[in-house]
């Protein structure tokens, strides 16, 4: 098909998009003609909500102009402010409205989850992580294991895909848990692989793992705003995420948690100790709300997830994500999730004929992934970079991940057809440079 067909193609699909006008919501990078880039990077950076400018500013005012007062008289109180992202984050997480928060970001909710769900007893103190998890998780996860003392290599079981593959299928996990379930702790697992790009069966995870008596875990860093979630349902025992990726909250946004009810709804409120459910690292936003400013010594918990916040949240990294939550509202996930899976199908479709050069190691079945696609470039990761750098060099911005991956995500709140039809062009050009 030529170039031009193709591309009068996909703007047809684009004018058929019922979520077409979302895309004017957004802040596009532009290159050095101002014409904008082809952004497929939303698993790494989502654009910037142009109504988080406002919402941001806002704050700023608020800041300048009541200074402390601003505490409990802004416009949107900053005491209470998390409140304001409750619903949509267990919308999107398929949560009820308690068993959510957002605080802090995710390694460090990562840490403050740990210290309450991972309990090494007897022979039962080991967790079950993938082979190639994300470095933060492996540290974090690392650390944990040596806090209470135990040695991380015998007390880390990271599994591995088969040789020569790149995917886990979730059998696997069960039979090791089959094998090795009476000395696991914990299972910490990704709802979506950052590498692959692979979408996890949480539900099934969670099962497995309650079978044999572990907890489990998630790092949705990947999964929320991305896949659909049903965290409640799943019976996950607790989750974690950051907003900058596809919540589009901006760099460094403020993270959020989910602590499973069945977890909270027993918990002594007044107790730290003795394992769960009571065990937490707690501060003085965990307590309850109500008497918080009493400034008494003992620590009353918050009801709900709330009560694992430590410290005040960040209002001008929290601002942004209130606007992006706003889209999602009125986009609704089940619109999103069909735009994503014909988008994404729709690169897939484009990237067929370039095979065996280029090879999407993301799983082809929609389910078991969200709109990211990851590729390996045949012959390494030299040639795999340098087609990254000639991506990058004609106006596609997409990720390079060591040792020989290039990842592209469309996402369905601002990207078109039009530009998965660029990106295949640009990449077909790129690989015939690369042959020349
Ligand atoms: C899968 C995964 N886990 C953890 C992190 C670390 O997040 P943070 O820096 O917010 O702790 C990231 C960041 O990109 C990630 O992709």
């Amino acid at each position: 098909m030529s170039e031009a067909l193709l591309i009068s193609q996909a703007r047809e699909r684009d004018v058929a998009d019922p979520l077409s006008a979302f895309r004017l919501r957004f802040a596009l990078p532009l290159d050095a003609h101002g014409a904008p880039l082809v952004y497929l990077c939303g698993h790494s950076l989502g654009l910037q909500p142009l109504a988080a400018r406002e919402l941001v500013i806002e704050e700023l005012d608020e800041w300048a102009q009541r200074a402390v007062e601003g505490h409990e008289h802004a416009r949107r109180p900053w005491v209470p402010y998390h409140e304001n992202l409750r619903r949509g984050l267990a919308q999107l997480s398929g949560a009820a409205a308690a068993e959510v928060v957002a605080m802090n970001s995710l390694t460090v909710n990562l840490h403050l989850l740990f210290a309450s769900f991972y309990h090494p007893v007897g022979r039962r103190r080991r967790i079950l992580i993938e082979a190639g998890a994300f470095s933060s998780d492996r540290h974090a996860v690392a650390s944990q294991i040596a806090w209470h003392g135990l040695d991380p290599q015998d007390c880390l079981i990271e599994l591995a895909p088969p040789p020569g593959a790149d995917l886990i299928d979730e059998s696997a996990i069960e039979a090791c848990l089959a094998a090795h379930g009476g000395e696991v702790a914990l299972v910490w697992w990704p709802g979506v692989q950052f590498r692959t790009g692979q979408a996890f069966d949480i539900a099934r995870i969670a099962r497995a793992a309650h079978a044999h008596g572990c907890l489990a875990g998630f790092d949705l860093a990947h999964s929320v705003g991305n896949t659909p979630l049903a965290l409640h349902d799943s019976a996950a025992d607790f989750a974690v995420w950051c907003s900058y990726k596809y919540l589009n909250g901006g760099p460094g946004a403020i993270g959020g948690c989910f602590v499973h009810e069945r977890h909270t709804a027993a918990l002594p409120r007044t107790a730290h100790r003795g394992g769960l459910p009571g065990a937490r690292l707690a501060g003085w936003w965990g307590h309850e709300a109500q008497t918080r400013f009493l400034m008494e010594a003992e620590f009353h918990a918050a009801a709900g997830a709330d009560s694992w916040q430590v410290s005040n949240p960040p209002i001008l990294a929290a601002a942004p994500l209130l606007a992006s939550l706003g889209i999602f509202a009125e986009a609704g996930m089940e619109r999103l999730r069909a735009k994503s899976v014909a988008l994404t199908g729709f690169m897939e479709e484009l990237l067929a004929p370039l095979e065996p050069r280029v090879h999407i190691i993301t799983p082809r079945d929609s389910r078991s992934r969200g709109c990211q696609l990851s590729l390996r470039i045949a012959g390494g990761a030299g040639p795999g970079r340098r087609v990254f750098e000639g991506l990058r060099a004609g106006g596609v911005v997409c990720d390079w991940r060591t040792p020989d991956i290039i990842r592209v995500a469309p996402v369905p709140l601002y990207s078109r057809f039009e530009d998965v039809a660029r990106f295949a062009q640009r990449l077909e050009r790129v690989l015939e440079e690369e042959r020349a």
